[in-house]
């Protein structure tokens, strides 16, 4: 099948998993594989720009790494930062629009300043959409969600009536991406892990033993290969889907 013929994901969420068992299996420290994972994910959205993927949805830190050993957390966090430092030009240049997503107040004042000016800078970015989930959990995500919704029904911005999963969609984060049509979770654990829940509703899901930084092009190819031979039918028969049947 040729690459354009192939029914191709827009949108793709990816849990980048493995790092520490990658710098393990070297007797590395885990902070080794953390930097070695950022060069893959700086590796991977560059190949997602090429092969035209319209948005990329990655989890980089979730609301459950906080219990990670205060170190690690504190290199994940200044890693973050230096990757915000080095990265926002080159991604500008390529036009690719930067969002985050997640519980950002939990972050020092300095990280933030740095995530709301990459986000300014890129806005108007008409190439990838790039999503990084940080302090994010699927869970806060919807509770964060209900809430809103809340206190626009107390203010009498919005009726009770009014809340339907459309509307629903509309509070909760990436509201503005079509919803992921493939997943894909790297290291080898079949697991969400508080990711998407909302969103990977009717995802496609691919798991792969291939620890985050030996993930690559020919990996993510392999990925996209797996949902482009799947049926997508949405409660719907295969016939059904096959002939077009409203
Ligand atoms: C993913 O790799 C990176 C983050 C969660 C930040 P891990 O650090 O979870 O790697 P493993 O699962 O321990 O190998
Ligand atoms: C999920 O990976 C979070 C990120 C990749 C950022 P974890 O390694 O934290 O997931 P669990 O704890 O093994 O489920
Ligand atoms: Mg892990």
């Amino acid at each position: 099948m040729s690459e354009d013929s192939v029914n191709r994901p827009r949108h793709i969420a990816v849990i980048m998993d493995g790092n520490g068992r990658w710098a393990r299996s070297r007797g590395a420290p885990r902070a080794h594989g953390h930097q070695a994972g950022f060069r893959t994910t700086r590796d991977i959205v560059e190949a997602c720009a090429k092969l035209q993927i319209e948005s990329l949805t990655l989890f980089a830190f979730s609301s459950e790494n906080w219990k990670r050993p205060e170190k690690e957390v504190g290199f994940l966090l200044d890693l973050f930062l230096r990757a915000l430092q080095s990265e926002v030009a080159k991604l500008h240049e390529n036009k690719v629009r930067i969002q985050f997503i997640g519980d950002r107040t939990a972050f020092s004042d300095k990280l933030q300043l740095q995530m709301s000016e990459a986000e300014k800078k890129t806005l108007n970015n008409d190439g990838l959409k790039l999503a990084i989930a940080v302090n994010y959990g699927g869970r806060w995500d919807i509770v964060n969600a209900a809430k809103k919704i809340a206190t626009d029904v107390q203010q009498g911005k919005l009726q009770v009536d009014d809340i339907d999963q459309t509307l629903f969609g509309e509070y909760i984060s990436l509201s503005h991406l079509s919803e992921p049509d493939l997943f894909i979770r790297t290291g080898g654990e079949k697991r969400i892990s508080n990711y998407l829940l909302w969103h990977l509703a009717y995802t496609e899901l691919y798991f792969t033993d291939v620890l985050w930084p030996d993930f690559n092009e020919e990996e993510i190819k392999r990925a996209i290969n797996y949902y482009s031979g799947r049926q997508r039918r949405f409660g719907k028969t295969g016939d059904q889907v096959v002939n077009n049947d409203a």
